[in-house]
C-alpha cells in the first residue's frame, strides 16, 4: 500500500497515512529514550530489529486467535497497520516482579508471584503514565467495565502465547506493556508493537537483560540484544 503525509511523530515511531482510511503505516526510528526523554541515544539497526520482532509476534497472535492491528511487514522498519482509535489506558502484564513494581514495593526484581498481575495505567506521559485502577478508568470515562472485561481476557491469552513462544527463544517473558483500541467497524483489538522496548526479556540460559533495560541501565550491547532477540523468535517460529 502507498505510504503517505506522515501523521504523527513519537519518541521510537513514526505514522504515515496509506491510500486506504483504514490502514497506516507505522514505522520504528533507531532512537531510543528512557525516563520519559532524559535519556536518549540512536540504537544503530534499531528500528528494523523492532519491525522484525513485532511483526514475528503480532503475526503469531494473529495466527493464533487474537485480533490484532498487524496486517503485514512493510519494508525494513515497517508494518501496515489497521486504524484503530485508541483507548487512552496502557495494560502493564507482569509474570516476574521488576522495574517500578518492584521499585514502588520496595520488593526484590526476580520474585515470582503465584498469579499473573495487570497493571492499568492512564497513558499521559506529561503525568508519568500514573497507574490507576479500573473505577479510576471507568470514573474518568476512558473505557467501559465491559470494555476492560474483555481487554483484560485478551491481555491473559496474549500472556500465555507470549509466554510459550519466547520460552521456546529460550527466553522468559517477564513483563511487557500493551495498548488496545477499537476499528471503525467496532472490533476491539490489540493495537501496539510487541518489542523489546515494551517488554522485559531475560535469558533463560544466563539470566541476561534482552530488552531496554540495557539501554536504561547502561548494560551495552543494545543493539547485539536486539539482533539476537529477532534472530532467536525467527528460529521459534520456524
Ligand atoms: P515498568 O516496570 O517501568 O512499569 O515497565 C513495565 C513494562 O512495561 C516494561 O516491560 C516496559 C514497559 N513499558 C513501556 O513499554 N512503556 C512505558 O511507558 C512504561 C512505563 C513501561
Ligand atoms: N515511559 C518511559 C519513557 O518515556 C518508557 C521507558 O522507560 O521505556 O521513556
Amino acid at each position: 500500500m502507498k505510504q503517505l503525509e506522515l501523521l504523527h511523530e513519537g519518541k521510537s515511531k513514526q505514522v504515515y497515512k496509506t491510500e486506504s482510511d483504514e490502514h497506516i503505516i507505522i514505522r520504528f526510528k533507531d532512537d531510543a529514550t528512557a525516563f520519559y526523554n532524559i535519556k536518549r541515544a540512536k540504537i544503530e539497526n534499531k528500528g528494523k530489529m523492532n519491525a522484525e520482532i513485532s511483526s514475528l509476534v503480532l503475526d503469531y497472535l494473529n495466527r493464533n486467535g487474537i485480533k490484532t492491528h498487524f496486517v503485514e511487514r512493510d519494508g525494513n522498519d515497517g508494518q501496515l497497520c489497521r486504524v484503530v482509535e485508541h483507548f487512552p489506558i496502557e495494560v502493564i502484564v507482569r509474570n516476574i516482579i521488576a522495574g517500578s513494581m518492584a521499585k514502588r514495593l520496595g520488593l526484590e526484581e526476580g520474585l515470582v508471584p503465584d498469579n499473573t498481575i495487570f497493571d492499568l495505567c492512564l497513558r499521559d506521559s506529561e503525568l508519568g503514565d500514573p497507574l490507576i485502577n479500573d473505577h479510576h478508568a471507568v470514573a474518568l470515562g476512558l473505557v467501559s467495565y465491559e470494555e476492560l472485561a474483555t481487554i483484560y481476557e485478551a491481555s491473559a491469552k496474549i500472556n500465555a502465547l507470549l509466554v510459550e513462544l519466547y520460552h521456546k527463544a529460550g527466553i522468559i517473558l517477564v513483563d511487557f506493556k500493551i495498548e488496545f483500541g477499537r476499528t471503525a467497524s467496532g472490533e476491539l483489538i490489540l493495537a501496539d508493537e510487541l518489542t523489546p522496548d515494551t517488554c522485559r526479556l531475560w535469558d533463560e540460559a544466563t539470566g541476561e537483560r534482552m530488552d531496554k533495560d540495557r539501554f536504561r541501565r547502561d548494560l551495552g550491547r543494545v543493539r547485539e540484544t536486539y539482533e539476537e532477540v529477532a534472530s532467536r523468535l525467527a528460529n521459534a517460529l520456524k
